[in-house]
């Protein structure tokens, strides 16, 4: 198959990514770091709602049957054969390890076959390098400029269902871990938060849904600001909620859960908000990312947005949840890099990004 032409000085780099740390299944191919010629994601989320959570076992077992048929449908939209791309990344970590190595033995399966390189990459680097994404995906023949990219140094705010890191990056691929969650992530609070009220999972969408209709200042929740660290805590936050709802169960008729939804998530935006201005101010960052599900959130997005005194990078919405257009971002610095991982690497299910 003949790929697209493009304009490009230096050879074109095509990355194939894949991507099935939790419970999204997803492929991408991406050009030199920053197009997206393809990104396809089959989200198990339906299936994992009758379950309040994902259930590890299932979310494998569905991996299993997505894996190729999305890997197959990705390279077709991006009109390419495996001979076309110069490598295959996958994630190999932090995740489910039953999840993670579904993805990773496609992966193995496709570099072995192809004879190109595997690029194992760690999920929070992908989440980061989502920032240097163009979207939406190029058409066929279609030739734009790319977004501008960021510029270095970054103060990044990572806030997924399972981390939420404040992290300072000096250049490409080096990570300076400045402060983290001590207890549940931003997104594990929202999911919490959700299925205490009882709106489902999961629950980020759901709770920003019914805090529309709400007012933010009808429950005063406690924001751990915890001075002098650039830690965050979000279990307090959620056992207030908690309290206050069964203080209501008792006295009121009817629980005013978008009352309660709207005086969390304000809570939490304000502090999210707060530490990453501060740490950015601190370390004189040139400009601030927001990355990982959370940051699909529209009142995060407005308050970092609606600030004047840094530039501030948030990826489109259909990059902000787990995807493997990032993984391939991410991919692609490896690549030039000249990261070439063997076939017989592991899964690694708690990999910290420091230790990238
Ligand atoms: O990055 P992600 O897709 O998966 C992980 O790597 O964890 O993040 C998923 C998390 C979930 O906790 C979900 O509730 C949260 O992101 N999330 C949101 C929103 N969309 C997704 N949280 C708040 N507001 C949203 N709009
Ligand atoms: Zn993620």
């Amino acid at each position: 198959m003949t790929p697209p032409a493009r304009f490009s000085a230096s050879p074109i780099v095509r990355v194939l990514a894949v991507e099935s740390s939790c419970d999204e299944t997803a492929a991408a191919v991406i050009e030199d770091g920053r197009r997206v010629l393809a990104s396809l994601v089959a989200s198990q989320a339906d299936l994992h709602a009758q379950f309040g959570g994902v259930f590890p076992e299932v979310a494998s077992r569905q991996h299993i049957r997505t894996i190729y048929p999305i890997i197959d449908t990705t390279l077709k939209e991006a009109h390419l054969d495996l001979s076309d791309v110069d490598a295959i990344a996958v994630t190999r970590g932090p995740g489910l390890p039953g999840s993670l190595v579904v993805g990773i033995n496609a992966a193995k399966g496709l570099a072995l076959a192809s004879g190109k390189p595997l690029i194992g990459v760690n999920h929070l680097e992908g989440h980061i390098y989502s920032a240097w994404l163009d979207w939406p995906p190029l058409a066929a023949g279609e030739e734009r400029e790319f977004k501008p990219a960021p510029h270095f140094p970054l103060v990044i705010l990572i806030v997924s269902g399972g981390h939420t890191e404040l992290v300072f990056m000096r250049d490409h691929l080096q990570y300076e871990r400045l402060g983290a969650t001590l207890d549940d992530a931003a997104g594990e609070a929202f999911d919490k938060v959700a299925r205490l009220l009882e709106l489902g999972y999961p629950g980020g969408p759901v709770i920003q849904k019914i805090a529309e209709k709400g007012d933010p200042r009808a429950f005063n929740f406690p924001r751990a600001w915890l001075e002098d660290t650039w830690n965050f805590s979000f279990s307090g936050i959620k056992t207030a909620v908690l309290r206050e709802v069964k203080r209501l169960k008792e006295t009121a008729d009817k629980l005013p859960v978008e009352n309660l939804a709207a005086s969390f998530q304000a809570a939490v935006v304000d502090v999210l908000v707060g530490k990453t201005l501060q740490v950015a101010r601190n370390f004189e960052a040139r400009e601030i990312l927001v990355v990982g599900g959370v940051s699909a959130n529209k009142p995060l997005r407005s308050a970092f947005l609606g600030q004047e005194e840094f530039p501030v990078h948030i990826p489109p919405l259909a990059l902000c949840t787990d995807n493997a257009a990032m993984i391939g971002a991410a991919g692609h610095f490896r690549y030039l890099h000249g990261q070439r991982d063997a076939l017989n690497i592991d899964v690694m299910p708690n990999w910290p990004l420091t230790e990238v």
